[in-house]
């Protein structure tokens, strides 16, 4: 049995609907992640999983338990918010040991269980500190040792490293990681972030508009996005569309617009005609200069129109002759070179049809 499952859940503002007939099921000791846009209701699901909102229909259950009559205050539920949420006049100790006398616990203990949660976090130390003696990195251990110190069942994470830097932000993504493999609690995490999702998780759901599109391992939904709106939300990718034309075994061939034939393998039985997309990163592409003579499924000459030199990688757009654009991706390690070609350079790109991805429309 799952730990937390979500059937159907519904919640809706007046006539707007914010989260539609979600399933959901997340287990024991899993990083699950929301990952979506900004507005596509992660924060208001988690929220009827903390117990502030209640689902307009369907139910959320904790251990085959439906929590409808819970009060937020009775689950074993925590939450860390996108803003930390400490109390200022209080101390580092303070602020952690708040929870557990809210819950009644003998005060002989309490000292003992802080210590323990500053511990957790790496905060040692810290306890007689305030919240504006602290960095942004600093306060957010607080909250999650806040958090951690009532050993919740669950802990949710909305959102919580959008206000730190991006080098703070990696080094806290790692030990959350960290935190969490420790401790053993099953982390909900929400963001905007595909990268901080895909470096996080256990497993994501995708949002789009109240609706979860895919569920699945972050590779899987790096490399197999079951919709378009997935394959471009986690990201970049070539998304082309077109109608099938032919199939032939195991790969199919689709009629792009201002591109041409390409061809992409698929399990799937697909009728020619029928509307198809196909998702294909940047860095499948293998792109040289333009003299290729080995066989491939792909192969289209272009001409550079830009490109964006990122340190270690170099992003190339090419227009090709039919005037559709192709993002291709070169790893600049290799040669010690910046960059390999310039704009105006002809350049021949191919790929293999198992490097493109099928989605039917
Ligand atoms: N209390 C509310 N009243 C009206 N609309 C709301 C309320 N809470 C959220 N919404 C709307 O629901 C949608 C989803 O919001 P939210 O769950 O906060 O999204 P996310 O966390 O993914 O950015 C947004 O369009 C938001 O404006
Ligand atoms: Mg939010």
């Amino acid at each position: 049995m799952p730990l937390l499952e979500l059937r159907q859940v519904t919640r809706r503002f007046g006539d707007f609907t914010a989260v539609d007939h979600v399933d959901l099921a997340i287990d024991a000791g899993e990083f699950f992640t929301l990952l979506g846009p900004s507005g596509c209701g992660k924060t208001t699901l988690l929220r009827m999983i903390a117990g502030f909102e209640q689902p307009d229909e369907g139910q959320v259950l904790l251990d085959g338990v439906d929590l409808a009559d819970s009060p937020p205050e009775a689950r074993p539920v925590r939450t860390v918010f996108q803003s930390y949420a400490l109390f200022p006049h209080m101390s580092v100790e303070g602020n952690v040991a708040f929870p557990l006398q809210m819950a009644k616990t003998p005060a002989r203990e309490i000292p003992k269980r802080v210590a323990e949660a500053l511990e957790d976090v790496r905060l040692t130390g810290f306890g007689r500190r305030y919240p504006h003696e602290l960095s942004g990195g600093q306060r957010q251990r607080v909250a999650i040792a806040r958090a951690l110190v009532t050993h919740p069942t669950m802990l949710l994470l909305d959102e919580p490293l959008a206000a730190l830097d991006a080098k703070l932000r990696e080094e806290m993504q790692i030990e959350l990681i960290n935190l969490q493999k420790q401790a053993g609690i099953t982390f909900v995490y929400v963001t905007h972030d595909q990268t901080e999702a895909l470096a996080l998780s256990h497993r994501i759901a995708v949002m789009n508009r109240g609706n979860v599109e895919q569920v699945d391992e972050p590779s899987k939904v790096y490399r197999f996005p079951k919709s378009r709106f997935v394959a471009d939300f986690i990201g970049q990718c070539n998304l082309f569309s077109g109608t099938v034309a032919a199939r032939d075994g195991g790969i199919v061939s689709i009629a792009v617009d201002a591109l041409g034939t390409v061809r992409v393998a698929t399990p799937s039985t697909i009728a020619p005609g029928t509307r198809a997309s196909i998702a294909l990163r940047p860095e499948q592409i293998r792109i040289g200069a333009s003299q290729g003579d080995t066989a491939s499924d792909n192969r289209f000459r272009g001409t550079v129109s830009d490109l964006l030199y990122m340190g270690d990688v170099t992003v190339y757009r090419v227009r090709t002759d039919g005037g559709a654009e192709v993002e291709a991706l070169l790893a600049n390690s290799q040669t010690g070179r910046a960059k390999f070609f310039e704009p105006g350079d002809a350049v021949e790109m191919d790929w293999p049809a198992a490097a493109g991805h099928f989605i039917e429309d």
